[in-house]
């Protein structure tokens, strides 16, 4: 069993996580707690680690082809895990998801046209659909007790007509929301009424905890096949982003056509160690899953008795992904004041809620996936923080 308490030193290592915190962030390494960026301070599953020391061992780091294994470990994994038939054929190999969604963008609008999300979200959406020169359509998320609902009759007002694209996080980042069937459902009904391409960025799907069931939107909604495109990846649940691969899934045939020849005209063709690990990844790595699992949950609860224990401060209800959402608008602080207690007095590199667009303005995003003895350091430091509102 893998033991994710192992101190692993990821400074100096261009870690964006630990060697940018500084710069960005103004907390030294030296004594800070990173819990910004979204990777987490673990070593992937024994069968990739091995891979990629075959390719070492092998010592040629040529051209990849012949992926039907790669893609027949993709197929396998979607089907075990998420009761999804995936066919090799839908399959297309991108740098990454974020790059997945800009071809998507690129795909299916054009310059000027509107591409809605549901804010607070994961913030390089909003920077791809800038830098396309598109226009975004921020539908914001009702926080119902702690937990994000999306509110389509507001939506549906705001819309003007341009619209030609929903960028879904399923499950959502930040907050950590798995949307239930009827959710999915409801905005699936939507997209056919307005005429929108969904494109459902499902990169969190494998990080889902208890109970709590995610519903792959092709299955929540199969007869909106012919406007939908799958967003997966093995990078957040294997902990290998710095591979940048993703799958982009199509089931439609003109859908799947249109991207192609936006795949093709970017230049784009797979690389070999993302491929290689995430094939290693998704046919030995259900085991390393299960107990990581097991492991944040026990981070989360720590974390969430940790922010609760402190007045003002409320951590919303973590279904799935390992990114804590916190508010910090019981404290009466606005967000520099807020964030220079976590950052100066508590050492904490977190993200800006900000920074996820409208409703984000109040909040701090902490990834817990890192080893134990952190989380624990950083809710007493926390509370230690913000020990004037006791
Ligand atoms: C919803 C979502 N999509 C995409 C990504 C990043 O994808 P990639 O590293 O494959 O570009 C993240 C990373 O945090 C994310 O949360």
């Amino acid at each position: 069993m893998t033991n994710f308490d192992e101190v692993i030193d990821r400074r100096d290592t261009h870690s964006a996580k630990w060697d940018a915190m500084e710069p960005l962030y103004g907390v030294s390494p030296d004594d800070g707690i990173s819990m910004w960026v979204a990777d987490m301070d673990f070593h992937p599953p024994q069968a990739v680690s091995a891979a990629v020391q075959g390719m070492v061992d092998h010592g040629v780091y040529g051209y990849y082809a012949m992926d039907a294994s790669y893609k027949a470990a993709i197929c396998g994994w979607m089907d075990r895990r998420h009761g999804w038939t995936v066919d090799l054929d839908w399959i297309f190999s991108t740098h990454g998801l974020v790059n997945g969604t800009a071809l998507c963008i690129q795909t299916y609008s054009n310059a000027g046209d509107g591409v809605i999300l549901f804010t607070p979200v994961y913030h390089a959406f909003a920077k791809v659909i800038n830098a396309n020169n598109r226009r975004i359509v921020e539908s914001e998320l009702v926080n119902n007790n702690g937990r994000y609902e999306m509110d389509l009759a507001a939506l549906e007002s705001q819309l003007k007509g341009d619209e030609k694209m929903v960028i879904l996080c399923s499950p959502h980042n930040p907050g950590g929301r798995v949307w239930s069937k009827p959710e999915l459902k409801a905005l699936a009904d939507f997209c056919v009424k307005h005429d929108l391409i969904l494109v459902s960025d499902e990169i969190h799907h494998d990080l889902v905890y208890g109970d709590n069931k995610h519903t792959v939107m092709s299955l929540a909604a199969p007869e909106i096949i012919n406007r939908l495109v799958m967003l997966t990846a093995s990078s957040k649940t294997f902990n290998i982003a710095g591979a940048h691969v993703g799958n982009v899934i199509i089931e439609d045939p003109d859908l799947r056509a249109q991207f192609a020849a936006t795949y093709l005209a970017g230049g784009n063709s797979p690389n070999s160690f993302g491929v290689i690990m995430t094939e290693a990844a998704y046919n030995d790595g259900e085991d390393w899953l299960n107990d990581l699992l097991d492991y944040l949950e026990e981070n989360r609860r720590i974390f969430d008795a940790g922010i609760a224990a402190i007045p003002g401060l409320k951590s919303m209800d973590l279904s799935a992904t390992y990114l804590a959402w916190v508010d910090f608008s019981g404290t009466g602080m606005p967000p520099e004041e807020f964030t220079k207690r976590v950052e100066q007095e508590a050492k904490i590199a977190a993200n800006y809620g900000h920074t996820f667009g409208k409703g984000g303005e109040n909040f701090l995003r902490f990834n817990i996936a890192t080893r134990r003895e952190l989380v624990e350091k950083a809710v007493k430091r926390l509370a230690a923080a913000f020990a004037d509102l006791q």
